[in-house]
């Protein structure tokens, strides 16, 4: 991506306030391809405004659904029009959850050719289980051309046992089984919250998905889906993000509107870093008062750490006391902040999969990349840390998850411009 702008932050600032968090990019761009499943029109709130829900949309108008978007209030997606099952490269590549219109035109149609996704690079990111669970329920695949082909004459329920936890996988078995003749089994699914929200999501719209969050979804296809107005769940990463920042600058943040018990994995390290946090029904305080320790993170699909909060996380922990061991399991190539860390300051050795980030008493303002969406997050922490200025280049990235992310930063106090490069 070339850089069409800049982000230029002054750090050294405590943030201070109370900040409200947006609804969930993941879960987001799960339900607005869900909603082509419905055979009436779908009214969806809580969206974010993000680059990622804006692609989604221009999908949606490209396959005849007649959308009606009004950003910060709902999205009405009236599928009934689609007759087209075909999503080309100019659109797939534009966010890697494309791919879920393969499982929703499938539910829909019986058919969908969808161009091999984009989005962000930080690994291989194969889709050989999203195959497997598509073939389990007697679809035909084929790769050609950069695109999947897909191709079922009768959807049929079965049992999909996935080898690696996936949430793209998981997620896509749901799409293709809620309308699919009989009982779907999906053993070893991913459990992340927004698994459970697509599910109450499809619910509400008449489907029979049972067990979303344990480790065994089970769906009972259904003929016909009905219209439904949903409100999606609170951004976890966002959430994170913002704690994360709070903690970094040594500052009083209360985030507010989000679910305190899909953070509990951060929440136990940053208490462990001896960072304050409580929380309430549907917020969350984070406040600094003493030195932040060095701790070991490794990150795990849910409920364990999230591997998108491990980049913001070493951002934190590049001037913790001690030598933190950061391990990434889930993504090979989700180090690339860290060389960026390095340009202003931070003492970081890799080896293989684990990061060991030697404590630093100071960052320092320097030009960095972001390379990919939580990268540019962590890059954010990073410069509100900094001492100095920070110019972070292709902000785009950001954009592609966080919504407003300078302003609502800025109104906790944040010093953080954007300047158009010519
Ligand atoms: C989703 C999230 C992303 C998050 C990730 C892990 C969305 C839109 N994106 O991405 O923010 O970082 O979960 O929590 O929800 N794998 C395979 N074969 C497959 C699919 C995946 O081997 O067919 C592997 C991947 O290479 C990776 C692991 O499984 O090592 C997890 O990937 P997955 O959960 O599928 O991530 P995404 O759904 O792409």
């Amino acid at each position: 991506m070339e850089s069409k702008e800049r982000m230029l932050i002054t750090g050294g600032i405590p943030l201070e306030g109370r900040i409200r968090v947006s609804g969930g990019k993941n879960t987001s761009v799960a339900v607005i391809p869900a909603a082509l499943l419905s055979d009436d029109i779908v009214t969806i709130e809580n969206l974010p405004d993000i680059e990622d829900v804006r692609a989604l949309v221009d999908i949606l108008n490209a396959l005849g659904a007649k959308v009606v978007y009004a950003p910060g209030e709902f999205m009405r997606i009236d599928p009934r029009g689609v007759e087209s099952h075909h999503v080309g490269y100019r659109y797939a590549r534009r966010l890697r959850a494309s791919y879920y219109f393969l499982g929703a035109l499938l539910g829909r149609c019986g058919e969908a050719s969808v161009a091999l996704p984009g989005g962000c690079e930080i690994g291989q990111r194969p889709i050989d289980q999203h195959l497997k669970g598509f073939h389990t329920l007697g679809v035909e695949t084929e790769e050609r051309g950069g695109m999947i082909n897909a191709y079922a004459e009768n959807l049929e329920g079965g049992d999909i046992f996935f080898d690696v936890v996936s949430v793209g996988a998981t997620i896509n078995a749901m799409l293709a089984a809620v309308k699919a003749n009989g009982t779907t089994n999906i053993h070893n699914p991913a459990k992340e919250p927004h698994i459970v929200d697509l599910a109450n999501f499809l619910n509400s719209m008449g489907a029979r998905v049972k067990g979303a969050g344990t480790d065994l979804i089970r769906i009972r296809g259904v003929r016909q889906l009905h219209s439904t107005t949903y409100a999606v769940i609170p951004d976890q990463i966002e959430t994170g993000t913002l704690m994360i920042a709070a903690a970094a600058t040594r500052g009083d943040v209360i985030i507010q509107g989000c679910i305190p018990q899909h953070m509990e994995s951060l929440t136990a390290k940053l208490l462990e870093m001896g960072i304050k946090v409580s929380d309430s029904d549907d917020a969350i305080r984070v406040r600094t008062l003493g030195a932040q320790r060095a701790v070991s993170v490794k990150t795990a699909v849910y409920p364990g750490f999230p591997t998108d909060l491990q980049q913001p996380m070493c951002a934190l922990l590049t001037t913790a006391h001690g030598t933190s061991m950061v391990t990434e399991t889930i993504f090979e190539n989700r180090f690339k902040h860290l060389d960026e860390l390095r340009r202003m300051g931070a003492q970081i050795r890799v080896v293989d999969r684990v990061a060991m980030i030697e404590g630093v008493p100071q960052l320092y303002g320097a030009p960095v990349n972001a390379t990919d969406l939580r990268a540019g997050a962590a890059l954010v922490i990073a410069g509100l840390m900094a001492h100095g200025t920070t110019e972070i280049y292709q902000p785009e990235y950001i954009d592609r998850g966080y919504e407003n992310i300078e302003q609502k930063l800025c109104s906790l106090g944040a010093s953080i411009r954007r300047e158009t490069l010519i």
